[in-house]
């Protein structure tokens, strides 16, 4: 065990404003702290009501007794027009109070949350099956849910695409295809000495949320809508329902307590839910619950994007990256949602944590039509940083060098003395080898030293000749071991989203209320944010009392999403307190006749330190007195001084013009590596994680348990995505595995023997972000990377390392079979070659 990290208050206190400087934290105190405060292992807030069952799910709130529920009927093709809609069976059935198609919408039709593309319900034509066509409105959700079966649809049949590879021959694009150019990938790749092509195809991943989808809305006085949906942006949903309503913002409300998990899942994906509700709401004037069946929600909402990737490199004897051709291209389903970001950020991320020299990275939106894929932990990045990792073990064993080697040689910032280079946009000058190929340069590059130090404690080059000993003497079971590397940029893509509000009160008996535009989902963003007001007010956690995310509390939100959710609530949740503490500490200062450099914060009392003899060059004698809390809450509020305060924050430095496809995009990036160990069955393809370590960058900890969690959570998430979970449709776009029966998520089972899971120390986040913190998030989702590509070592060690056979993932039995038989079909033709 690691010890815990000891942490300071902020002290980036030179940089903020003016008022903010006079608040600067205790420099009297006291060795008692106050209980939760930054850097501090707290149980997450809800912790205990989860485990009791006493925590508020949208499901669980109150039901009204007018209440009506919703069942949706869906396309029953993916690709057809409707010939005609006879609902009056539907209609007619006992309990069913009304039915809505989208001639009852009275706004808006469209929803969709960047572009167009998403009816709320379709008129015409259907782009895959399950697409929402009419709601039924009845007493109860199983008489809906039955209603919907006696609808009478006819549909025209159309052809439907369904592969990234015949959207690709069609052009058939959600968006237009998009690249990021870097000196000459073409002169590079026609001269290296050596160069290799390869392709993966990359699978997509339910978000398999506890909670589904749900919302509950009910009509207010006013003609609007109190709306409670389960949704990671609510403001979106707040949004969306006023249009389709044709009403303004100000008369929806959205609230979200907690979800039971989002993953992204909940970013645009909860809207629609909502808007259908609101419609019929509005149209019944009862309150209305729709809440998805799991094999509706699994069948109707969208996933991760399943990629197609392709890469064409070319590299030195070293096996240093030259040149590259890099092609991602994206499954988006039948509508933009938001694909052109996720395609981005996997352009962004195909480099992974390595320089990529002259390149050109292109990339597809490819339209099929399934359900419009949609934001999951790491947004595209998995699926980019996959193809960099791809490219590194295809090197080594075109070299037959261990992986590591040539991941460690290609990193950014290790510069190689028989290399330079020099870029078109930079004449004249030598690469330093650490800029990214749009533009972005990687500092505080701290992954060279992660992995260093993470290959001693993992002991990686003593397993490796234990693992080869091992393989040699057995020749069905084979063990892989594999590290892999992340840098994950922290930052939404698109600029503006990089904003957010809080708000902050003290009540008179020094009880404190926080709230901020932040929605927690399990991730421990409540607790984090309402560590960092306990930090700054110095006063016990549990003094401060987090709401429910309300659009009437902090408005024009951007989703919880990016993993920037504590970045961004936790700096404008800092700032509301230091207004208010601005304020207190000049009250104190005039009420206890002191300067304002005087007044503290320490241990939930202020305190007052007052400086008695103040000649020159003199030690100064100090006076100090202390007042609780609450009590001197109470004096400023007899002293009429504010004690509440809004707060904001804006992501400073980022800029990043796409049509140049140059700039900083990111703030900062995340760090991590990751080291498995499987052990694989080479007669039945099944494969097993023996062990893994993991070293991980959060920064400066905000709560060392909460991150550890997050990093454990991430990274089985991420294997479960590589390994177990296959989303598998048949030939007419249906999916096939819409349920938990065949749809595999890991279970405590598949966790690794050994798990060693540590935080990189003494690295505090070098940019000014909430205490030095790092963003956790999603960065670890893609340590699951090392899970497969182990996989792939073990099947290398059939062909001595010296093949490295595509291997698709999830890298289910099958998967790993196949793979079997290319490395043992190589081997054979080479030993023939041989001996010829
Ligand atoms: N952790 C839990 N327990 N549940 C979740 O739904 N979502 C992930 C991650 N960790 C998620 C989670 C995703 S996709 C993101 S973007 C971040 O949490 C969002 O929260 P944050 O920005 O506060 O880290
Ligand atoms: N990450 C996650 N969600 C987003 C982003 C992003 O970069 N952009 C828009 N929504
Ligand atoms: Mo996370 S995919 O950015 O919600």
């Amino acid at each position: 065990m690691r010890k815990l990290i000891d942490l300071p208050s902020q002290e980036s206190e030179k940089t903020l404003d003016k008022n903010e400087q006079k608040t600067r934290p205790a420099k009297v105190k006291s060795p008692v702290k106050s209980k939760g405060q930054t850097g501090q292992n707290m149980k997450h807030e809800s912790a205990e009501k989860h485990v009791t069952g006493k925590a508020v799910y949208v499901d669980d709130m109150p039901e009204y007794p007018n209440q009506l529920h919703i069942a949706v009927g869906g396309s029953a093709h993916a690709h057809a027009k409707i010939k005609s809609i006879d609902l009056t069976s539907v209609r007619e059935t006992l309990g069913v109070v009304d039915v809505i198609t989208v001639h009852d919408v009275p706004g808006h039709v469209d929803i969709g949350p960047v572009f167009s593309g998403d009816p709320v319900l379709v008129e015409e034509l259907c782009e895959y099956i399950g697409q929402p066509i009419f709601a039924v409105a009845a007493d109860t959700m199983e008489i809906a849910k039955a209603a919907v079966a006696k609808a009478k649809i006819e549909y025209d049949v159309l052809e439907p695409t369904l592969t990234v590879e015949k959207a690709l021959e069609d052009k058939f694009f959600v968006r237009p295809t998009h690249q990021l150019v870097r000196g000459d990938a073409a002169k590079a790749l026609a001269e290296a000495p050596n160069r290799i092509q390869g392709q993966q195809h990359v699978n997509g991943q339910e978000h398999f949320y506890l909670e589904g989808q749900v919302c509950s809305v009910l009509p207010t006085e006013d003609g609007g809508m109190k709306v409670y949906s389960s949704t990671q942006h609510p403001t979106e949903v707040q949004k969306l329902v006023a249009e389709v309503l044709d009403i303004s913002l100000n008369k929806v409300q959205v609230e979200i307590r907690r979800m039971g998990g989002g993953f992204g899942g909940k970013e645009t994906q909860a809207a629609p839910l909502a808007c259908i509700a609101a419609i019929v709401a509005n149209k019944t004037g009862r309150p209305v619950k729709y809440r998805m069946s799991r094999t509706d929600d699994m069948v109707m909402t969208g996933k991760r994007h399943p990629f197609f990737n392709t890469y064409d490199v070319a590299f030195d004897e070293q096996g240093i990256m030259m040149g590259s051709n890099i092609m991602v291209a994206g499954n988006c389903g039948n509508s933009p949602d938001l694909s052109d970001a996720i395609v981005d950020r996997a352009m962004f991320h195909s480099d992974n944590a390595y320089y990529l020299n002259n390149t050109k990275v292109v990339g597809h939106r490819c339209k099929t039509h399934t359900t419009s894929n949609t934001a999951y932990r790491g947004f595209g990045g998995p699926q980019g940083v996959i193809l960099g990792e791809l490219m590194m073990d295809d090197i080594a064993r075109h070299l037959g060098e261990d992986p590591l080697t040539i991941r460690k040689r290609n990193l950014y910032g290790i510069k190689h003395d028989h290399i330079k280079v020099e870029h078109g946009e930079k004449k004249g000058q030598v690469d330093e080898r650490n800029q990214t190929h749009y533009g972005q340069i990687v500092e505080n590059n701290v992954l060279p030293e992660l992995i260093e130090e993470l290959e001693t404690t993992s002991e990686y080059w003593k397993r490796r000749e234990e693992i080869k000993q091992f393989n040699a003497n057995s020749p069905f079971l084979k063990k892989g071991l594999s590290l892999t590397p992340v840098k994950f940029g922290i930052s939404f893509t698109v600029q503006f989203l990089n904003q957010a509000g809080a708000l902050v009160h003290v009540y008179t008996d020094g009880s404190i209320h926080l709230n901020h535009g932040g929605t927690e989902m399990g991730q421990g963003l409540f607790l984090k944010v309402a560590q960092v007001v306990a930090e700054e007010f110095q006063v016990d956690l549990d003094t401060i009392q987090v709401s429910a995310t309300n659009t009437e509390k902090v408005p024009n939100t951007s989703p919880t999403a990016a993993s920037s959710g504590t970045d961004l609530n936790g700096m404008a949740a800092r700032d509301a307190c230091l207004r208010i503490k601005a304020g207190m500490v000049k009250f104190a200062a005039e009420h206890y006749g002191a300067q304002e450099d005087d007044i503290s914060f320490d241990n939930n009392h202020l305190v007052i330190a007052k400086k008695l003899d103040s000649k020159k060059g003199e030690d100064l004698s100090i006076e100090e007195q202390r007042v609780p809390f609450a009590d001197f809450v109470q004096q400023a509020y007899m002293g009429r001084v504010p004690l509440s305060s809004t707060g904001f924050y804006k992501t400073p430095k980022i800029h990043y013009d796409r049509a140049s496809g140059q700039g900083r995009p990111f703030y900062y990036y995340a760090n991590g590596a990751s080291v498995s160990e499987v052990l694989v069955d080479t007669l039945t393809g099944e494969s097993r994680l023996v062990r893994t370590d993991i070293l991980h960058d959060v920064g400066r900890s905000l709560n060392p348990a909460i991150d550890k969690g997050q990093i454990e959570g991430a990274f089985i998430q991420g294997m479960g995505w590589l390994t177990t979970e296959e989303l598998k449709w048949n030939d007419q776009g249906r999916l096939l595995t819409s349920g938990p029966a065949t749809y595999k998520i890991p279970a405590v089972g598949d966790t690794p023997f050994e798990f060693n899971v540590n935080l990189l120390e003494d690295k505090p986040n070098r940019e000014e972000t909430i205490y030095r913190s790092k963003a956790v998030g999603e960065p670890p989702f893609m340590l699951g990377i090392s899970v497969w590509s182990a996989i792939r070592d073990a099947i290398a060690s059939l062909a001595d390392y010296k093949y490295g056979a595509q291997m698709d993932t999830p890298a289910t039995p099958e998967c790993v079979l196949r793979s079997v038989q290319a490395t043992k079909e190589h081997a054979r033709k080479a030993a023939q070659e041989q001996k010829a």
